[in-house]
This record gives structure tokens, C-alpha cells and sequence, in this order.
């Protein structure tokens, strides 16, 4: 286990939360659910019928199952559902169907602080776990954007990179083409979640593929754009832009390309201009450069939501529980 992971597990462990895992009935959120008690990690909510879950993992010991069609305050969250979207267009019909379903069902735990944290996306896609988070939790105050990072952990052999090898990549996996005002926010998020999570101290890189103006084009444009409107909106964060990957990270190409640069050479929190390179570029890293890439950890949302990943494993669903404790405040 990396240290920012071992370093996670002993602080989430003094947060004492409460997180819901709507995914209740599949086999791996059992036995995360059942090492996360053991371990005095978090309170767990699982959302399911207790005679399924039960028939698969036996009789579970201070684990709370909650089944949404037999529940009591089932009406009280079709009425918060309905409320909450009217304006929308929901109608009552609508929102008592779309209650029942889990992963509203526990958004709706959440938005009604009922629960600090809510994970799932072991059987769901990022898409079916983030809408209902999106439009029921929505953002916290003052943040117009929820955006995605990863924690990436070099190995022991390469700490050169970033604060000790940690470096912080944004976004990777939910705002597929931010505007430059919200590749400003997902910047300011993603340092953010560097302190909360990682411990690091941020430098902030914009990426691109130019630097300082050695190239010309409109996607350069929306970078330079970013760079100006986070240096107003965040004016303590050490951060610049726009920077090639190579100018951010290594410190004899960013004194040759970018010699004024308060981050070249020396970025620890990696902002990708969209999601297409945002994905590829931490697989890369995590495929190529054997990388430990701890996330997607969500950000920007008012509550902490968190989405797995389907290839999940039993400790893949512990680590994401014990990052969105730490999230909540
Ligand atoms: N920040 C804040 N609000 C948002 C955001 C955002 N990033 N995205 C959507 N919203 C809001 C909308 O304004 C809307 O609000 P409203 O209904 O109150 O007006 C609500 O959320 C729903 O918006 P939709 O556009 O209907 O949401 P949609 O489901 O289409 O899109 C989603 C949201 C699912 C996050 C989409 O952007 C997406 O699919 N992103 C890519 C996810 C993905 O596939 N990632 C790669 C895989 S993950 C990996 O590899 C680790």
C-alpha cells in the first residue's frame, strides 16, 4: 500500500462518518462494508433487501441495510426528490419511481444529512452515479463546477516527480470539455483536494501544448483564458499556465521554456485542458510508468460523492470510503 493510502486509512479512521453504499446487494460492497466495521473505519449504510444481502455474506453485524421500498422516510425523500426538481419538470409519478431506485434513494440520504457520504459505481456507471448527485446535491457554495482527480503515487524509483513522487491529475474523469472558467475551478478544486488528500503543498500546472505562447491556436487560447481568471479567483494559489507537460515537470526543460515560471520544473497538480487528455494521460501514467492512481476522487459537490470503478476490488471500495470521509466536513 502507498504511504498517501496508508496516511488516508488513519485519518478517515478519526472522522468517524457515516457513508451509504447504495450498491448493498453486490457481493464486493459486502465485504468491503464488513472490513470497513472490523476496521473502525466509518459507519455503513448499505441500501438492499436484508434477506438478499444476508443469503450472500450471512448475518452482518453493525452494518445498517436499508430497503428502500420498505423504509419510512421513503416518502419523506419522494417529497425532498420532488421538491428539489418540480422546477425541472419532475412530476410526483416520476420522483416516487425514481426514489425506489438506489443510487437516488442514497443521494437522497445524503441531500437529507442522513448520511456524511455516499459511494457506488461497482454496477453502475460513472454517468447513472453522478446525475442523480449532480442534480440533488449539486455544489458547494461559491463553486459552480463538481470535477474529478486522481492522486497519482510514483514508484518508490521515480520521486522526482511532483511533491516526493504524489502528484494530483484534474480532471480525469467527469467534465468532458470545461470552459476556461471551469478548467479555473477545476484547478482550484484539484489543489484543494491536494492538501485534503495528499498532503502536498500545490503547484498548479495548466497544461497545453504550448508554452508561454509558443503556439498559436484557439484550444491554447481557452488555457491562457483559465490561467488569468484562476490567478484573480484564487490570487494565493501558486499556480501558472499555459505549460507543456514537459516544461511543468522537469526543471532544466522549465527554466529553458518557461524561465519566469513560478511552477516550471516543479508542478505538483497536473490541470488537463479536457477529458480526453485528462483519461488518457493518467492511464498513461499509471500503465506506462507504473503509477498507483488513487480515484476518481469527485469534487466540488456540496456533500461527498464518490464513484468506483466497475473492475473495483473489496480494497479499491475501502480506499474510495475512506477518501470520501475525509471529504466531509
Ligand atoms: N458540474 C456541475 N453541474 C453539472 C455538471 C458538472 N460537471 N455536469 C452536469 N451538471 C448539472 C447540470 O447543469 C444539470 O443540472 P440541472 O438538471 O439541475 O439543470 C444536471 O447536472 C444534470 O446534467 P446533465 O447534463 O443532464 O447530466 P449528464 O448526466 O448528461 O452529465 C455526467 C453529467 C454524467 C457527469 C457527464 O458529464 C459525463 O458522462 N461525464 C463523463 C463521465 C465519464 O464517462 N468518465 C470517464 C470514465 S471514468 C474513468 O475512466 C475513471
Amino acid at each position: 500500500m502507498s504511504k498517501i493510502m496508508e496516511s488516508v486509512f488513519k485519518r478517515a479512521k478519526t472522522c468517524d462518518k457515516h457513508i451509504v453504499l447504495a450498491e448493498g446487494e453486490e457481493l464486493r460492497i459486502i465485504n468491503a462494508a464488513k472490513e470497513i466495521v472490523k476496521r473502525d473505519i466509518a459507519r455503513i449504510t448499505l441500501i438492499g433487501d436484508a434477506k438478499i444481502i444476508e443469503s450472500k455474506a450471512g448475518k452482518l453485524k453493525n452494518i445498517n441495510i436499508i430497503n428502500p421500498h420498505t423504509c419510512e422516510k421513503t416518502a419523506d425523500y419522494i417529497n425532498l426528490l420532488y421538491e428539489t426538481r418540480k422546477a425541472k419538470g419532475l412530476t410526483l409519478e416520476q420522483a416516487e419511481r425514481l426514489a425506489l431506485n438506489p443510487l437516488y434513494f442514497a443521494t437522497l440520504m445524503l441531500k437529507n444529512g442522513d448520511a456524511d457520504g455516499m459511494v457506488a459505481g461497482s454496477i453502475n456507471s460513472t454517468g447513472d452515479v453522478m446525475r442523480p448527485a449532480l442534480q440533488i446535491i449539486k455544489t458547494k457554495p461559491g463553486v459552480n463546477t463538481v470535477s474529478s482527480c486522481f492522486v497519482m503515487c510514483m514508484p518508490e524509483d521515480r520521486p522526482g516527480f511532483g511533491q516526493n513522487g504524489v502528484l494530483v491529475f484534474g480532471d480525469c474523469a467527469v467534465m468532458p470539455n470545461p470552459n476556461a472558467q471551469q478548467l479555473a475551478d477545476i484547478a482550484i478544486a484539484s489543489a484543494d483536494s491536494g492538501v485534503k488528500i495528499a498532503g502536498i503543498d500545490p503547484k498548479v500546472a495548466l497544461l497545453s501544448f504550448s508554452t508561454k505562447g509558443s503556439a498559436k491556436h484557439e484550444l491554447v487560447d481557452k488555457v491562457v483564458e483559465a490561467t488569468k481568471i484562476l490567478k484573480e479567483k484564487a490570487p494565493h494559489l501558486v499556480c501558472d499556465g499555459e505549460l507543456q507537460a514537459d516544461a511543468a515537470l522537469d526543471a532544466a526543460v522549465g527554466r529553458l521554456k518557461a524561465p519566469n515560471s513560478c511552477v516550471a520544473g516543479q508542478a505538483n497538480v497536473l490541470i488537463f485542458p479536457d477529458l480526453q487528455a485528462g483519461n488518457i494521460g493518467y492511464k498513461l501514467v499509471q500503465r506506462i510508468a507504473n503509477a498507483e492512481a488513487v480515484g476518481p476522487i469527485c469534487q466540488g459537490m456540496a456533500k461527498p460523492v464518490n464513484d468506483l470503478s466497475r473492475g473495483c476490488s473489496v480494497e479499491d471500495i475501502i480506499g474510495v470510503v475512506d477518501i470520501t470521509a475525509l471529504q466531509c466536513d
